[in-house]
């Protein structure tokens, strides 16, 4: 598609905020972010099947929209989330207000390149839409191994590369992976592929032509 100048102005900004979204622009993309994922995190969430008392973190929550629904899933959940944007730890806050404020969900400010927990703590960790703003992947990797649980499972929900190609914000510093790409990589940070899912999405319309959405689960255990 040939951009104009302004259109990739702001693609570009869009792309921005959605690697690390800020300030009201950022606020923006956290809500259409909501709408355009909810059903990827309904599909990601019947993949995971939690168990009762699971402890869970999920790396790069957005506004935290969904944690609800987390909760929902099993009983005496422990979810924690981290999310390096600080605007989306304050709307996450205010979003899941009574959960944050009694302590049964924890919130971090921080990067996935250096979680603030100790090894072993996690039976579950997941992240949607995120690892494309890893560059490089292998420190993210090395620490989702070092907090996850022997046994524990790592999943990392992306778009396929051929889908996500078709964005056109997507042309702006996100890394895209083929599904044996990211299984390698996955698979040589010790994270061993399990399966990998097939998520297939609304097909969505880009100047009258419309194309297929696919999305991938790849479920990893340490
Ligand atoms: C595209 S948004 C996806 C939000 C949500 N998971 C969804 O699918 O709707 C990416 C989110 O990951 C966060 N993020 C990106 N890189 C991160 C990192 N290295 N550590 C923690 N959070 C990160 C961003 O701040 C942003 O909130």
């Amino acid at each position: 598609m040939k951009q104009s100048f302004f259109q990739r102005l702001l693609f570009k900004k869009v792309a921005r905020h959605l690697r690390k979204p800020s300030g009201w622009f950022g606020k923006k993309v956290g809500i259409k972010m909501n709408a355009a994922n909810a059903f990827l995190y309904d599909a990601a969430l019947d993949i995971m099947k939690p168990a009762d008392h699971d402890s869970i973190l999920e790396i790069g929550f957005g506004n935290g929209k969904f944690f609800e629904k987390i909760f929902s899933k099993a009983n005496g959940l422990r979810l924690t989330g981290i999310d390096f944007s600080e605007k989306m730890v304050e709307e996450a806050k205010k979003n899941n207000a009574a959960s944050w404020a009694t302590g049964l969900l924890q919130l971090y400010k921080g990067s996935s390149d250096q979680l603030p927990f100790p090894d072993n703590s996690f039976d579950i960790i997941f992240c949607i839409n995120v690892v494309y703003f890893w560059d490089p992947a292998a420190p993210h990797l090395k620490e989702i191994y070092r907090v996850l649980k022997p046994g524990g499972k790592f999943y990392s929900v992306i778009r396929s590369k051929e889908s996500i190609q078709q964005m056109p914000f997507a042309n702006y510093g996100f890394i895209k992976y083929t599904r044996d790409e990211w299984t390698d990589i996955l698979q040589h940070h010790q994270l061993n592929v399990k399966e990998v899912n097939i998520i297939n999405e609304t097909a969505a319309t880009l100047k009258g032509d419309s194309y297929p959405v696919t999305s991938w689960c790849f479920v990893g255990e340490k």
